[in-house]
């Protein structure tokens, strides 16, 4: 009787496969998610959809509000991330699993403007497009009641967007849109993931020129809870950014990495130069002993909280990570001084290519060593 499955009667959502799939990234919104689902049944009545919740296993219980919605309606799907963090990453793994024609990202906070769903499936049909773009910018649409701060940056950032896609896209830094799923299957390796611009990154990254339009539509005021991007999000934006100029060539966590490790000279000469001048330059070795402990220490959580934000350490996982990065970057600088030193002395290179050798291998251990062992899990 296994294949007898079609003689049973099914619900009538069973029957029809999903034409759009509405990917909701949630941090944070167990008070939303009701919400949520009710407004997009209520204004997609007559075509099949699914709605997927993408939740980073928020602390407030959303993924088990959300489980509990799927039990009773499973048009409704929950992919709960364990150990993750990041709003563009969400989405694409939200996108990539469903197998729906056409899929929208929408936030799960009520400001976008879910009644605007049907419009857009109906003009990417009718217009035979590859994307349509929830827009504040275009006339029609607005901004709600964001402070003069937030507004300046994201015009700031809206400029650098269109240069880079050289697209005329009046809001390229929309969280709100509707596009083709091959179009995403099509690029979706080369999306960095990082951040929370995944709508400039599929414009980026897309096989062809997209042909797109723009929908107006208000941003409303958020009514509880808070925004979760604050003002590192500017910093993941510049290192998508970056990402997007050096290209694959080199990887741009090496890039925060390195700047990091620089910015630890600093911290290390801040630590040894008074300790010489209280001590005495008879204590040297413990001096620099403690620079080094410190510079360390300090360029531990500066990546903790910078190169590595979607995959952080916290609580007791902090004092694994802070262990393997000190041994790690310990025989990172024995790695550096040694070779430096058999360069030097054998006469292979001056003092500065030297150095600067030893100075890049150690580097490229200490990054490798800590990508392995402190952060990935
Ligand atoms: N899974 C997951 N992981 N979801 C997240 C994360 C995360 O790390 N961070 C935020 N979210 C979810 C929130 O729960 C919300 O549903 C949505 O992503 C947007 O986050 P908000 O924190 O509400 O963002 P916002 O209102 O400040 O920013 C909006 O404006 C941008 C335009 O400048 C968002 O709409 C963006 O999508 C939009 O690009
Ligand atoms: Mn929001």
């Amino acid at each position: 009787m296994a294949n007898s499955i079609s003689d049973q009667p099914m619900p009538q959502h069973h029957c029809r496969p999903p034409e759009l799939a509405v990917i909701v990234p949630t941090y944070q919104e167990a008070d939303m998610v009701d919400e949520v689902v009710r407004r997009v049944d209520a204004v997609l009545q007559g075509i099949a959809w699914e709605l997927v919740f993408v939740d980073d296993d928020s602390p407030d219980g959303t993924s088990d509000r959300i489980r509990a919605i799927a039990r009773q309606d499973p048009r409704v799907r929950l992919v709960q991330r364990i150990g993750r963090r990041g709003l563009s990453s969400a989405c694409i793994e939200g996108m990539m699993s469903s197998a729906a024609p056409f899929l929208a990202v929408m936030d799960g906070d009520l400001q976008h403007d879910e009644t605007l769903l049907p419009k857009m499936l109906e003009v990417i049909k009718a217009e035979n497009l590859d994307i349509v773009v929830g827009s504040r910018y275009v006339s029609g649409g607005g901004m709600g009641d964001w402070n003069a701060r937030r507004q300046s940056m994201s015009r700031f950032a809206t400029r650098i967007g269109q240069y880079l896609i050289h697209a005329d896209l009046q809001d390229p830094m929309s969280g709100f849109f509707l596009v083709r799923a091959s179009v995403v299957q099509g690029c979706v390796r080369r999306l960095s993931g990082v951040g929370f611009k995944i709508l400039l990154d599929i414009f980026a990254e897309a096989e062809q020129p997209l042909r797109f339009r723009e929908l107006p539509f208000t941003f409303r005021a958020r009514e509880s809870g808070s925004s979760k991007l604050d003002n590192a999000v500017l910093w993941e934006y510049l290192l998508m950014l970056t990402q997007k100029l050096i290209g694959p060539v080199i990887p741009v966590r090496f890039i925060a990495f390195s700047a990091i490790g620089g910015l630890g000279v600093f911290v290390h000469m801040a630590v040894l130069w008074p300790m010489l001048t209280l001590l005495g330059t008879g204590a040297f070795l413990i001096s620099q002993t403690a620079a080094t402990l410190v510079a360390m220490t300090s360029n531990f959580f500066l990546n903790n909280i910078l190169t590595y934000r979607d995959m952080r350490l916290r609580g007791r996982q902090l004092i694994w990570g802070w262990l393997s990065f000190v041994a790690a970057c310990s025989v990172g600088a024995l790695a550096n001084v040694g070779i430096a030193n058999y360069l030097f002395q054998g006469g292979h290179s001056g003092w500065f290519l030297s150095a600067l050798a030893g100075i890049l291998v150690g580097a490229v251990w200490n990054y490798a060593v800590t990508a392995v062992y402190t952060w990935k899990r």
